[in-house]
């Protein structure tokens, strides 16, 4: 009797222990090598693994997140943002995949604004309709800049904290603006992004992440089947340029009315639509519905095949839809797969675009910092399937 109970307990007892071990597993971080800059740099990836076995990986180029490993409603893991397998295919081009935006994420109209009475002009790396703008920081953004990153690990979270300090006159900027973003990916399958600066001179200052998402998984065709929520009641309309008129638009009867959950793809080539005519699709700004400062849930997208579910939480005024109207095959994936028209998508949160130059600082709130000022905002991902 004795004999044949000793080894069933054991084996009890060892599944027991080999199920407590993979609940504990720990969160951990693994650097590799990611590369050469063409000016001899060495760049690193950063994955950064939590208890549960998802993952991000994040270069110190850009702060590019490079992938975001979740599970689907089976609990199988894919990877669900565009991007790139080393750092030479985005040093060679590519539409902000992933990369952390500054120092003023979206367009500055002409590349001008006046601050304290002096005038400032800016590299002009975009024109849509045909009209000049600064787009997403200029020529050399933050997106294309080595950030120095110190790992962290906590027993919730992993993450990284990644410091930048961009010169005075920069782009066109005025200020030595010491910029940290703390990227922590946490046990909930949370990427949280807290954004920190300071500035010796006043200078706008709007930063962003610029993920690309496919919650089918990266290469695996459109994105027109997902389901989009935005907890945002208006728009910031824009002219041909994409730079916003200045009026705060009700979305209601429109194809940008996503205060219920649509499909992506349901109404994004409504004829006769002015907006999307200009944007070539959804390519806007939505004024958040919040009420009260802190974190807000902007925005829910729910993929129905995987089940995977990513909402998004943040402290900004605004986000911008991008459905990935510019994609065109020309970028070859991490897979090896082109991503062509929309099969990728983006929800940056942001103050709103243009906001240096608006005359309403009431509809555009102030993206200036000060000497003295502390600039701080924080956005969430969180990543869940049903
Ligand atoms: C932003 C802009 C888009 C486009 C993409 C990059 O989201 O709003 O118009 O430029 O970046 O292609």
């Amino acid at each position: 009797m004795k004999h044949t109970i000793k080894p069933a307990l054991a084996g009890i007892l060892l599944s027991m222990i080999t199920a407590l071990t993979l609940h504990a597993a720990q969160p951990s971080i693994n650097i590799t090598s990611f590369g050469t800059l063409p000016d001899g740099r060495s760049t690193q990836l950063y994955t950064l693994t939590n208890s549960q076995g998802a993952q991000i990986s994040v270069t110190n180029f850009g702060g590019i997140i490079t992938r975001i490993i979740v599970p689907d409603r089976e609990g199988r893991l894919g990877d669900v943002a565009l991007g790139y397998e080393n750092v030479e295919k985005y040093v060679a081009g590519h539409p902000y995949f992933g990369a952390i935006i500054g120092r003023y994420g979206n367009r500055i109209a002409a590349g001008k604004f006046t601050l304290d009475g002096k005038d400032y002009t800016l590299f002009t790396n975009n024109d849509p309709g045909g009209i000049p703008c600064s787009l997403h920081g200029g020529k050399i953004g933050f997106d294309k800049v080595l950030w120095d990153v110190t790992p962290f690990l906590t027993k919730d979270a992993a993450g990284l904290k990644l410091r930048y300090l961009s010169k005075d006159g920069e782009e066109g900027y005025p200020g030595n603006l010491d910029v940290t973003v703390t990227y922590t990916f946490t046990n909930n399958n949370e990427i949280r992004i807290d954004y920190f600066a300071t500035t010796d001179k006043a200078t706008p200052c709007n930063l962003t992440n610029h993920s690309y998402f496919n919650l089918a998984g990266e290469g695996s065709g459109t994105i027109l089947n997902h389901v989009l929520t935005l907890n945002a009641s208006k728009l910031t309309v824009v002219d041909a340029g994409l730079i916003p008129t200045g009026k705060h638009v009700p979305v209601k009867g429109t194809p940008f009315d996503f205060t219920t959950p649509h499909a992506i793809g349901a109404r994004v080539n409504t004829p006769g639509d002015e907006q999307l005519k200009f944007g070539g699709g959804y390519d806007h700004n939505f004024v958040l519905d919040r009420t009260l400062p802190g974190l807000f849930k902007a925005a829910e997208v729910y993929e129905p095949v995987t089940g995977r579910v990513m909402e998004i939480l943040t402290e900004e005024p605004g986000i911008q839809f991008y459905c990935g109207n510019f994609l065109d095959g020309t970028n070859i994936g991490k897979s090896q797969i082109p991503y062509t028209y929309r099969t990728g998508f983006a929800l940056e949160t942001q103050h709103f675009p243009d906001s240096p130059n608006q005359k309403d600082k009431q509809a555009f709130p102030s993206t200036i910092l000060r000497p003295g000022e502390k600039y701080r905002t924080t956005t969430i991902y969180r990543f869940s399937a049903r």
